[in-house]
């Protein structure tokens, strides 16, 4: 047992979550690593556990999340069409809380002090990862070796190099990337600049829209209370609904977002994502809910989903307010069941069509042909009634800008 006890620390399997390890082994902790599958592109679990170890970690966890992150996260986001600045899927922000969650479980199980991430001073993600750590367990200490060593990226090799721990030969991707299945969020480079297109090279779950297919593509996504759970009929769980959504849609082009972003920590930065299965769903899921639910419940449900977005964003995902915000949601997709048939073409999911048991569209009342119940004398009064205050209004104080029809 080391001097100071025990850390749990969120590993990538990167640079500085490697040279984190010995940091905080030399400080020391006896260091534990997390390292979580949360649907990444590429990552090489069993050697994340291995370099761990080498690194100079005591034990190695690595863990398969996907479910947990779909159900727990994921999905709940969905249900209140989770964006930050309408525009944003949350992706990366999402997976924090969760990994918060998991560090301080594992923490409890091994009887650690502390947890303990790679982030830098200047990202959300530290904000996130510690607003949520220090909800669920107070006691523990954070860690953030990142934000307090002095390295430049030399001396941080330098160190590897001393250690034992293996640099990558492979050339070195020009953003900064994080990703998940719900979505993959490219910054820094040249992306900085927010004049400049960004280059096709950022993009690996999308085809360039212009380059997409020419013939358009449909699916058909199956809710039920919500939820996504079958695609063209055929049921799925989560995860594989979700990568199957990303393939589709990805190969159209779908879900490519480019964006100024305020920052939690106070300032703009350039953010690009490309989200392609959470944009389809988003886009199907807003559209049944316009189907299924009442005008005042949407309308109402639109501003709580900003704040929704905003907790999420912010690192609030365990407040109460949050807590509050789900009880009003879980209510209200209670309804949310049917299926969508969505268009995928050159960069859109567009929704071309739905159905639903519960749907409260009715055709004898919309409709202009044969078949109408439209009670088209009731509008008599309404109008009455319905214009009264402002007639009213009128009659008292003239319109002071008359439009002035010419001569004829
Ligand atoms: N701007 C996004 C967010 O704050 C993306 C963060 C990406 N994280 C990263 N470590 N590259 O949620």
């Amino acid at each position: 047992m080391s001097k100071k006890g025990k850390a749990v620390l969120a590993y990538s399997g990167g640079l500085d979550t490697s040279v984190a390890v010995a940091w905080l082994t030399e400080q020391g902790y006896d260091v534990i690593t997390m390292t979580a599958d949360v649907g990444q592109q590429a990552v090489d679990l069993e050697g994340a556990k291995s370099k761990a170890l080498r690194s100079g970690a005591v034990k190695a966890y690595v863990l398969d999340l996907k479910k947990e992150f779909v159900e727990k996260f994921v999905w709940p986001s969905l249900k209140a069409n989770g964006m930050y600045q309408s525009t944003y899927p949350l992706n990366s922000a999402l997976s924090r809380p969760l990994i918060a969650e998991v560090m301080v479980e594992i923490a409890k199980k091994e009887g650690a002090v502390a947890i303990a991430h790679g982030c830098t001073g200047k990202g959300q993600d530290q904000v996130r990862i510690e607003v949520c750590a220090n909800a669920l367990n107070p006691d523990l200490q954070v860690l953030a070796p990142v934000r307090d060593w002095q390295f430049s990226r030399e001396a941080e090799i330098e160190y590897a190099h001393k250690h034992g721990i293996p640099v990558s030969a492979t050339v070195e991707s020009p953003y900064s990337i994080d990703d998940n299945i719900w979505g993959r969020s490219i910054e820094c480079g040249i992306l900085e600049d927010p004049w400049q297109e960004p280059p096709s090279d950022a993009y690996t779950l999308t085809e360039d829209p212009w380059k997409a297919p020419d013939d358009k593509e449909y699916i058909e996504i199956t809710f039920e209370k919500g939820i996504p759970v079958a695609v063209d009929g055929k049921k799925m769980g989560g995860p594989t609904l979700i990568n199957t959504l990303n393939l589709m849609a990805g190969r159209h082009g779908v879900g490519r977002i480019d964006m100024l972003e305020d920052r939690l920590v106070g300032f703009k930065s350039r953010e690009v994502y490309e989200c392609p299965g959470a944009i389809t769903l988003i886009n199907a899921h807003r559209a049944l809910e316009t189907l299924t639910l009442d005008k005042r419940v949407i309308a109402a449900k639109k501003e709580l989903e900003i704040k929704f977005g905003e907790l999420a964003y912010e690192g609030y995902w365990f407040s109460p307010l949050k807590d509050a915000i789900d009880a009003f949601i879980n209510t209200t997709q209670e309804y949310v069941s049917g299926v969508v048939k969505v268009m995928l073409y050159k960069g859109q999911a567009i929704v071309r069509g739905m159905k639903a048991a519960g749907s409260i569209y009715s055709h004898n009342l919309a409709t202009y042909s044969e078949g109408d119940a439209f009670d088209h004398q009731a509008a008599v009064g309404f109008i009455k009634i319905w214009g009264l205050p402002i007639k009213t209004w009128r009659q008292v104080h003239e319109s002071k800008e008359a439009i002035k029809i010419p001569a004829q």
